[in-house]
C-alpha cells in the first residue's frame, strides 16, 4: 500500500527521464462541446493539473480552448500541467501517425505533448471515417500493420522531441509483453479500466516491476448503477471515514499504487475528486477483498469505444 500525504500533489516520475505525471487526472470524454470547455475549465480551476484527451474524442479544440483560457486566467505555465492524447485506430499506419499527432497537437493548441497513446491495440482501415464498416456493421479491420510497426513510428516521435512519454491504451498483458520486448523506447504508461470490480492486480504487478505507470480509467465504474459507487462495503467505509464513494474509491486507486482519470463536469465534483485523502488500512484491504468482477468497458474486446456514443455516417 502506497504511504501518499497529500494526493493532490503526488506524482509518479515516468521511466526512461520521460517526465512526472500528476496521478490525479481529468478526463475529456465529454460528448457535449459546451459541458467540455466548462468542465475542463472548472478542471484546472479547481486545481487539476493532468488532462487526458484523444483525437476519438472529437472535441480536442474545445479542450485546448478551455486549457489556455484557463492557464492565462490562472497565472499557470504550461510546464505545469501534463496533456496526453491519443492516437486513434484508423492511424496506425506508421505513415499516419505524424500527421495524426500533428492534427491532434493543433487541434489542442499546443506544441508538445506529455505523453501520447495509442489508443486500443485494434488497427481499422485507415481513413477519415473513424468507425469503418461494411455493409453488415461489422468493423473493418487493418490487417496490412502490426501494433509493433506503429510503436516504431510513435518511437520516432519521441526522437524527434515532439512527445516526452508513449505508451497504450486498452491493451492486456500478453499484448503488452511482446511491444514491450520489442520497444526501443518501453512504453511509459498503460492505460485501462480499472476499479475494485476489475482490479488488474497481475497487469499492475507487471507495471510496478518494470517501471511503468499504470493509469486507471472509469475508476468510479464510469458512474454506471449498480456498480463501484453504491457497493455496500464502498458506502460503509464512506460513511465511516466521512467521505464520499467516489472518493473512497479514488483514494483506493491512488493507495494501490496507479493514477486514474475521473470526468467531474462541475467544479463541485472536481473538487471533490481531488479532496482525498489516504484510507485507513483495514478499509483499504476490505476494498481488495471485493469479490464482484464486472468489465464496464469492451472496448479491450474490439476495439471500438464503449462509452463513446456511436454516430451513424
Ligand atoms: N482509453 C480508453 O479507451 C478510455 C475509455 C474510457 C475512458 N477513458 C478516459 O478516462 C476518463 C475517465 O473515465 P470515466 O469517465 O469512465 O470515469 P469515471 O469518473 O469512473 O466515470 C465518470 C462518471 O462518474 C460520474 N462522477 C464523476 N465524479 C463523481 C462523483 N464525485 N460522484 C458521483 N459520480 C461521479 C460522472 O457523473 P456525471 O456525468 O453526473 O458528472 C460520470 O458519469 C475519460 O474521460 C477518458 O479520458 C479512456
Amino acid at each position: 500500500m502506497m504511504e501518499i500525504s497529500d494526493f493532490r500533489t503526488t506524482r509518479m516520475p515516468l521511466n526512461h527521464g520521460a517526465g512526472i505525471m500528476p496521478v490525479l487526472g481529468f478526463g475529456t470524454l465529454i460528448p457535449d462541446a459546451a459541458v467540455t470547455i466548462s468542465a475542463t475549465r472548472g478542471a484546472l480551476e479547481a486545481g487539476f493539473r493532468h488532462f487526458d484527451c484523444a483525437e476519438r474524442y472529437r472535441n480536442e479544440r474545445e479542450v485546448g480552448e478551455a486549457l489556455q483560457a484557463g492557464l492565462v486566467a490562472g497565472g499557470i505555465a504550461r510546464e505545469d500541467i501534463f496533456v496526453t492524447t491519443k492516437l486513434w485506430n484508423t492511424n496506425h499506419r506508421p505513415e499516419r501517425v505524424e500527421p495524426a499527432f500533428d492534427a491532434s497537437l493543433d487541434r489542442l493548441g499546443l506544441n508538445y505533448l506529455d505523453l501520447y497513446l495509442i489508443h486500443t491495440p485494434f488497427a481499422f482501415q485507415p481513413g477519415d471515417e473513424q468507425d469503418p464498416r461494411d455493409q453488415n456493421g461489422n468493423v473493418l479491420y487493418d490487417s496490412g500493420v502490426t501494433l509493433l510497426d506503429t510503436w516504431r513510428a510513435m518511437e520516432s516521435l519521441v526522437d524527434h522531441g515532439r512527445c516526452r512519454a508513449i505508451g497504450l491504451s486498452d491493451i492486456a498483458l500478453n499484448e503488452l509483453l511482446p511491444i514491450y520486448e520489442s520497444a526501443r523506447i518501453k512504453p511509459a504508461v498503460v492505460q485501462v479500466e480499472a476499479h475494485p470490480y476489475l482490479p488488474e492486480t497481475e497487469l499492475l504487478e507487471f507495471c510496478k516491476e518494470k517501471g511503468l505507470a499504470f493509469l486507471a480509467f472509469a475508476p468510479l465504474g464510469h458512474g454506471i448503477k449498480p456498480g463501484p459507487l453504491e457497493d455496500p462495503v464502498i458506502s460503509a467505509i464512506a460513511a465511516r471515514v466521512e467521505k464520499t464513494p467516489a472518493q473512497v474509491l479514488l483514494a483506493w486507486a491512488v493507495q494501490r499504487g496507479t493514477a486514474l482519470l475521473t470526468t467531474p463536469k462541475t467544479a463541485a465534483r472536481a473538487r471533490e475528486n481531488l479532496n482525498i485523502s489516504a484510507l485507513p488500512e483495514d478499509a483499504f484491504d476490505e476494498i481488495n477483498g471485493i469479490q464482484t468482477r464486472q468489465r464496464f468497458n469492451e472496448v479491450v474486446k474490439t476495439g471500438s469505444p464503449g462509452f463513446i456514443p456511436r454516430i451513424k455516417s
